[in-house]
């Protein structure tokens, strides 16, 4: 998977992108990053990127530099490859959506990150297919939202996860129905007055797995 990724602040990814699982999986050639500073491709002085909002308060990132940007990935890759915008107003991310969008995001793809009140609706109208929230709140910047995106999507690649079986059943997913996982428990067995549930020292795996199915929620 190589994502091209659209941004004010490159830098904002190097701390996540350069630890643990998506580090590995960035070494091992499974998940190629690519960066693209939007300033390099301003005409404005000092590389501006953003202008005033027609009608209202604040600043919105201008089409040109954008287009421009979005036009130079295209040519890099030699076609036109799916465009991922990430915005409050997008469509909220859920476990289900991840797993449509890894089927349809399996080689390159553009990752725009917005900034301010955001981008001109035109970039929108004319290139982006997937408007994506990660959550009913705003943040400062496109940039964790794009890592938060980029970390759900990574983990369904084969041989990211040291464990390929804990994809299957874990926390919204197909086979435990979309609902919350069980608790889990690990050794000692009595931590400050409380026991592990009896049934899961059991050895009795049949009692485990209703254990499970009745501790989900
Ligand atoms: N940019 C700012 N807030 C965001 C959110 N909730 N989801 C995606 N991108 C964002």
């Amino acid at each position: 998977m190589k994502v091209h990724i659209i941004s004010l602040f490159p830098e904002a990814f190097e701390s996540y992108f350069s630890s643990s699982i998506l580090g590995r999986a960035i070494d091992a050639g499974l998940f190629q990053p690519v960066f693209y500073k939007l300033h390099d491709f301003s005409e404005k002085k000092f590389g501006q990127v953003d202008d005033k909002a027609y009608g209202m308060h604040g600043q919105v990132i201008s089409p040109e530099p954008l287009s421009k940007a979005i036009h130079h990935v295209f040519q890099i890759v030699g076609r036109q490859i799916p465009v991922v915008y990430m915005t409050p107003r997008g469509e909220v991310l859920h476990q289900s959506q991840v797993e449509t969008y890894y089927e349809h995001l399996t080689d390159d793809f553009i990752i725009i990150c917005g900034h301010y009140e955001g981008i001109d609706e035109r970039i929108i109208e004319k290139y982006v297919d997937y408007s994506i929230s990660i959550g009913e709140y705003v943040l400062t910047s496109g940039e964790i939202a794009a890592q938060v995106f980029l970390d759900a999507l990574v983990r369904h690649i084969p041989g990211v996860l040291g464990n390929p079986t804990s994809l299957e059943e874990e926390s919204f997913s197909k086979k435990l129905h979309r609902q919350k996982e069980y608790p889990v428990y690990t050794r000692p067995e009595i931590f400050e007055g409380m026991a592990v549930p009896e049934v899961l020292t059991s050895g009795n795996h049949a009692a485990i797995e209703c254990w499970k199915q009745d501790n989900l929620s």
